[in-house]
C-alpha cells in the first residue's frame, strides 16, 4: 500500500478512538515512531510503498490504544525534557509540569558543589533531567518500587547521568545522610478524585504513584517532620504540588525555621510548586 492511502486508513481508524486533535496527534507519534516519518515526510514520501511488517506492529499498538492504553505505555517511550525515556506500567508518566520543576531548581541551583534527592523518582525523569543539565557532585533518588527503580536506572543510563537509585519508603525510614536539595513530586491527588480521572490514568497508571489515599499532604508533613534527616542547615526543598492545596502546602511551614519560602505557578498560573529554605 502506499503511504499516502496508508496515512488515511490509520487516521480514520485512530478516529474511531479520539478526536480530531488527539486522532492526529497518535497518527504522528506511531508514524515517526514506527516509520521515523515525520510530518514533511508524509508528503514527500506520499507515493512510497509502506512495509508490511511495521504496519502489523502498528495495528497491535491500535488495538492497545482501542483499550485507552495510554500511548506512552503501548510504546514504552515518552519524551521529557526533550529527550526519550523508557516507561512501562511501573512508573507514572512524567508530565509537563514537571519539567518546570525541573526547571526551578536549574534556576535556582547554580552551584556545582552540592547533593540533591529526589523522592519518588518514578521513571527518574527529575534526577536524570537534572544530570544532563548540570554536573552536580552527587544526585541521589529514591522510590518505594523496586520496579520503578530499575525503569529509573534504565533512563539513567540511557541518557550517561550518574544517579545513585535505591529503595527507600519515605513514611517509614530516612537517608543515610542530609542533602543540600531535596526535590519531591510525591502522590498528592485527592482519593476522592481518583474515580474522576480519566480511564488511561486511573486503570493504568500506577496508584501508588497517583494518590497517598488519605490526607494528600503526607508526603509534605512526612518531609517537614523529618527535615533535619533531610535537609543540611540552609538546604533547600522543591516540591510539585497539587493546584488547589498552594496554601495549604505553605502554612505547613508556619512556625518552622524556614525563609525563601515561595509558591510558583506554573505557565498556565496554577499553583503548581513550592520552594522553600531550611535555617535550622
Ligand atoms: C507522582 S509520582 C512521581 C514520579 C516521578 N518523580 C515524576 O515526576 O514523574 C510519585 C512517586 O512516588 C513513589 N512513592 C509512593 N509512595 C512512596 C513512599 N512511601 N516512599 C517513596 N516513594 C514513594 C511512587 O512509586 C511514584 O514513583
Amino acid at each position: 500500500m502506499k503511504l499516502k492511502q496508508y496515512v488515511q486508513n490509520l487516521k480514520s481508524e485512530l478516529l474511531q478512538v479520539f478526536d480530531e486533535r488527539e486522532a492526529e496527534n497518535h497518527l504522528s507519534i506511531l508514524l515517526q515512531h514506527f516509520f521515523k516519518l515525520s510530518r514533511v515526510d508524509r508528503v514527500l514520501k506520499a507515493e512510497s510503498e509502506v512495509d508490511a511488517l511495521k504496519v502489523s506492529e502498528v495495528e497491535k499498538a491500535v488495538e492497545q490504544l482501542r483499550e485507552q492504553k495510554p500511548i506512552d505505555y503501548v510504546l514504552k517511550e515518552t519524551i521529557f525534557w526533550g529527550f526519550p525515556f523508557y516507561v512501562d506500567e511501573n512508573v507514572l508518566i512524567p508530565r509537563a509540569e514537571t519539567e518546570e520543576l525541573v526547571m526551578l531548581v536549574l534556576e535556582n541551583e547554580k552551584e556545582l558543589d552540592i547533593s540533591i534527592l529526589d523522592i519518588g523518582t518514578g521513571s527518574g525523569c527529575i534526577p536524570v533531567a537534572l544530570g544532563m543539565e548540570r554536573d552536580y557532585r552527587q544526585i541521589d533518588a529514591c522510590d518505594v518500587s523496586l520496579e520503578a527503580i530499575e525503569v529509573a536506572k534504565k533512563n539513567a543510563k540511557k541518557h550517561k547521568v550518574k544517579v545513585n537509585f535505591y529503595e527507600l519508603d519515605i513514611l517509614k525510614s530516612l537517608p543515610q545522610e542530609p542533602f543540600d536539595v531535596v526535590v519531591s513530586n510525591p502522590p498528592y491527588v485527592l482519593e476522592e478524585e481518583i474515580e474522576s480521572l480519566q480511564k488511561r490514568v486511573k486503570e493504568y497508571e500506577p496508584i501508588i504513584a497517583l494518590t497517598p489515599f488519605g490526607d494528600p499532604l503526607t508526603f509534605y508533613k512526612r518531609m517537614l517532620d523529618e527535615v533535619e534527616h533531610l535537609l543540611k542547615k540552609g538546604g533547600r526543598f522543591y516540591w510539585e504540588i497539587h493546584e488547589d492545596l498552594g496554601l495549604e502546602v505553605v502554612e505547613l511551614f508556619k512556625n518552622k525555621p524556614f525563609d525563601q519560602i515561595e509558591l510558583i505557578e506554573d505557565i498556565y498560573g496554577r499553583n503548581r510548586m513550592v520552594k522553600a529554605r531550611w535555617l535550622g
